[in-house]
């Protein structure tokens, strides 16, 4: 039996892992990747710490006067902006995992296709959504930290950012829950690589949870179970 403190094992597959943890605004999520880049790190193990959006790019920029509410944007077009923002970093991805660094991303296409199909835009649905997605490196696992929007709202309340309402975060949280497998809204098809992790209580404690989570299929992709990176489908 391996404990949540287990560190990750030692290498013998070439690739590095690619991990994105998930969650509502205010989940606790960044602080989580950082620990889980920590225990990559102390283990000896490349790892790089990766964000989406990601707002230095001119892309990213444009995203960011979006979320600022600066610039009003067609629901599809901003949905296409976030797609294209990660497949400007694609190549980076790859090249990273395949000279062996493993990424630990806040965010990524999941949160691309269940924010904006929490928009209840008609013509915006999650397989809508998806599309764009398809081709980009597949994660090898995806952690969604689970926390209701009430609990997310009283860890310092929500910032100014136009997706930081009640509503739209408990939709997403829904539409997330369902991906995991978890009771969700409606018909959401189960996703094998996403789970859902309990974000309640300490960091410590959610850290552990989350490394419980993930240690199965990082020991896979480092004893090379996995193959090499797949592709969004
Ligand atoms: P951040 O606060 O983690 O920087 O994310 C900014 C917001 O953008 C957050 O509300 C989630 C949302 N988002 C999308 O709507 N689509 C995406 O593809 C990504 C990565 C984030």
């Amino acid at each position: 039996m391996t404990s949540s403190h287990d560190p990750p094992p030692a290498a013998s597959s070439k690739r590095g892992a690619f991990i994105v943890l998930e969650g509502l605004d205010r989940s606790g999520k960044t602080t989580q990747v950082k620990l889980l880049e920590q225990r990559f790190v102390e283990a000896g193990r490349p790892v790089k710490m990766m964000r989406f959006p990601d707002r230095s790019t001119t892309i990213g920029q444009m995203i960011d006067g979006y979320l600022k509410s600066n610039v009003e944007m067609d629901d599809h077009v901003i949905h296409l902006l976030f797609s294209a923002n990660r497949w400007e970093a694609a190549k980076h991805i790859n090249e990273l995992l395949a000279s062996g660094t493993t990424i630990v991303s806040d965010r990524y296409f999941h949160s691309g296709i269940v924010y904006s199909a929490a928009k209840g835009n008609p013509s915006l649905s999650l397989s809508w959504a998806r599309a764009p997605e398809r081709g980009l490196p597949r994660p090898d696992m995806v952690v969604f930290l689970d926390l209701t929007p009430e609990e997310a709202s009283k860890r310092g309340g929500w910032g100014g950012e136009v997706y930081e309402r009640a509503e739209m975060q408990r939709r997403v949280r829904e539409l997330f829950r369902g991906l995991g497998g978890l009771e969700g809204e409606g018909a959401v098809e189960r996703d094998e690589d996403v789970v859902v992790v309990d974000a309640g209580g300490g960091v410590e404690e959610v850290a552990d949870r989350v490394w419980g989570a993930v240690e199965g299929r990082v020991g896979e992709v480092v004893r090379g179970k996995r193959g090499n990176v797949r592709v969004v489908e």
